[in-house]
């Protein structure tokens, strides 16, 4: 007989609340998912007859498709709910719209919020699976995850290993999530860029800091470039794009700096040319299409877990 996996029901709020055990079954899960995604017939029917809402209150394109292409192929019925098109612009609230479309029979909501602690806020409101798809600078597990999947794919073990993360790291929270992450593993962080774009709490979550990337990528063997996000940008605290592209832009040159067979990722969208180079967005040691490839199947596998109580390590 089986037995619920041991993320049925749970919400997906931050990688902290997540167990080492959890994120190997998810891995596991995603493998097959991916496998899954490689054969002529795509769609199952693990979550035929569940309903899962998009609730994207900020843009995306990378998260909410592949949030819905995972809905879908597993047989969900997947509703992509847009802040622009929706009451929110006639003064419905926030909590009051969860509720709205919780009762509407929902199975799972998954959200992006521009709030730090709207996932949590949602989960508490509501009685479907919260999915945080990015809360302010808050977290982006299911990112985080993708990312490290995709690391693994590339052969790497994360004990001991030399990860950088370079740019924007005070409204991001990729890497609040990546680092989370990467600890978990005991991986070797180091992150970089402008004073004025570094967290202040930064080091107090185990990282070193550097004021120059060439030191930061000395040895690097990984590299996590992060947008620069030009939308959250107070008056100040960003140098001129022309002098961020000379201090902190990951180009060939500085991917010398690195050990030969460093793996550069980046969540996504890039600005080419301001925190990456034109040639080195789509070059030999980026794995950047790799990351949005295997999106999916890391969603499929955290939609499938949560929402699928027969679902067991040994399902495939
Ligand atoms: N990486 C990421 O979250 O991209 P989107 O904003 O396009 O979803």
């Amino acid at each position: 007989m089986r037995c619920a996996n041991s993320l049925y029901g749970k919400d997906i709020l931050d990688i902290s609340a997540l167990t080492l055990a959890d994120i190997e079954l998810i891995f596991q899960t995603a493998g097959i998912m991916k496998r899954r995604l490689k054969q002529k017939i795509k769609k199952s029917s693990y979550l035929k007859g569940k309903a899962i809402i998009n609730l994207f209150c900020e843009p995306s394109t990378r998260t909410r498709t592949s949030f819905e292409l995972a809905g879908k192929y597993l047989g969900a019925d997947v509703i992509n709910f847009t802040t622009s098109a929706s009451s929110l612009l006639k003064g419905e609230s926030f909590r009051d719209t969860l509720l709205t479309l919780q009762s509407m029979h929902c199975d799972a909501v998954v959200l992006r919020h521009p709030v730090e602690g709207a996932a949590q806020f949602a989960a508490r409101t509501l009685t479907p699976v919260v999915i945080n798809a990015g809360d302010g600078a808050h977290a982006h597990p299911t990112q985080a995850l993708l990312d490290l999947f995709t690391l693994r794919e590339k052969g790497l073990k994360l004990s001991g290993l030399k990860m950088v993360i370079v740019g924007d790291i005070l409204h991001s929270r990729v890497a609040r999530s990546n680092i989370a992450l990467w600890k978990k593993y005991g991986a070797d962080i180091h992150v970089c860029g402008p004073a004025t774009l570094l967290a202040r709490d930064i080091e107090s979550l185990g990282v070193t800091v550097h004021e120059r990337i060439e030191d930061a990528l000395e040895g690097a063997a990984v590299i996590n470039v992060l947008r620069i996000q030009l939308e959250r940008q107070q008056k100040g605290m960003f140098p001129s794009a022309r002098e961020y592209a000379q201090l902190f832009e990951m180009n060939e040159q500085r991917l010398k700096l690195a050990r030969p067979d460093a793996v550069i990722i980046h969540p996504g969208p890039i600005n080419r040319g301001l925190e990456i180079a034109w040639q080195t967005a789509y070059g030999n040691q980026t794995a950047i299409l790799q990351q949005v490839e295997n999106g999916v199947a890391v969603r499929m596998a955290l939609l499938a877990l949560t929402l699928n109580g027969d679902l067991d390590e040994n399902f495939d």
